[in-house]
């Protein structure tokens, strides 16, 4: 069943308010090319003038607490978000299980968290390069999707974003046959575990989407669209991955 195709930039920590000009070709773009759904997540600071700015684009965040509210310094709720004007969070990005050592347990609760406040949940998952070679990528994201994945996605309320570690910001990208084969295999363990919306859960994959690859990566089954980072960060960059989503959609 081919899904719509969803093209999300990831902003990761970059972009002050200068940055929001590049919505407008981003926007323009969005509105243009009506077959493909895109977002941007820009750095939380940005999401309410990224909203007031390109009204039309939707916006998300790049993470948000499994909690609606409480003593919890420094982070911010998926009510909050929402109260922004954000229609989306990734949760469970490669970066954040590194650097603030998120567990699949913490990030199914901020799917959850996300979910319940209307916000659609783009799950991270992916193996880094040293599981790739010891030839337990599929079994590193299986396990990943078991333990991140809220029973209530539906095709609606939820995305799964394949980002192998070592394609991130590198310029190298596996294979279209390795990324068919783990789509694949993301596929049947949501269907296993969603059941019939499980078969409605778009599947984008990530890691070093760029210009020139994006169309023959997004026109391999079950991928259902990218989440793109460096080249999100322009429109002069990310335009043309919007247009290569709509080609391999044809
Ligand atoms: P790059 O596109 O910069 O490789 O980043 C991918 C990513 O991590 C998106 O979330």
């Amino acid at each position: 069943m081919a899904l719509r195709k969803l093209v999300a930039g990831n902003w990761k920590m970059n972009g002050t308010l200068a940055a929001l000009a590049e919505l407008d070709g981003i926007a323009a773009a969005a509105a243009e090319n009506g077959g493909v759904d895109v977002a941007i997540c820009p750095p939380f600071t940005l999401i309410a003038p990224a909203v007031a700015r390109a009204p039309s684009l939707a916006i998300g965040a790049q993470d948000c607490h499994g909690q609606a509210k409480g003593a919890h310094t420094g982070c911010i709720s998926a009510p909050m978000l929402v109260e922004t004007g954000a229609k989306l969070a990734i949760v469970g990005h490669s970066e954040r299980r590194a650097d603030q050592h998120e567990t699949d347990a913490e990030v199914r609760a901020k799917a959850s968290a996300a979910i319940a406040a209307g916000l659609v949940a783009i799950v991270c998952v992916g193996e880094t390069e040293a599981q790739r070679d010891a030839g337990e990528a599929e079994a590193v994201v299986a396990s990943q999707l078991d333990g991140s994945i809220p029973g209530e996605g539906t095709g609606v309320s939820l995305v799964v974003a394949y980002e192998p570690v070592w394609a991130i910001g590198t310029g190298r990208t596996p294979s279209t046959g390795d990324v068919a084969a783990m789509h694949a295999a993301i596929r049947a363990k949501l269907t296993a575990l969603l059941g019939a919306e499980g078969a409605k859960v778009r599947i984008l994959y990530g890691g070093s989407v760029k210009p020139d690859n994006a169309k023959e990566l997004l026109a391999v089954a079950d991928v259902d669209g990218a989440l793109v980072g460096g080249a999100s960060l322009t429109a002069a960059q990310f335009v043309p991955i919007i247009e290569g989503a709509v080609a391999a959609s044809a």
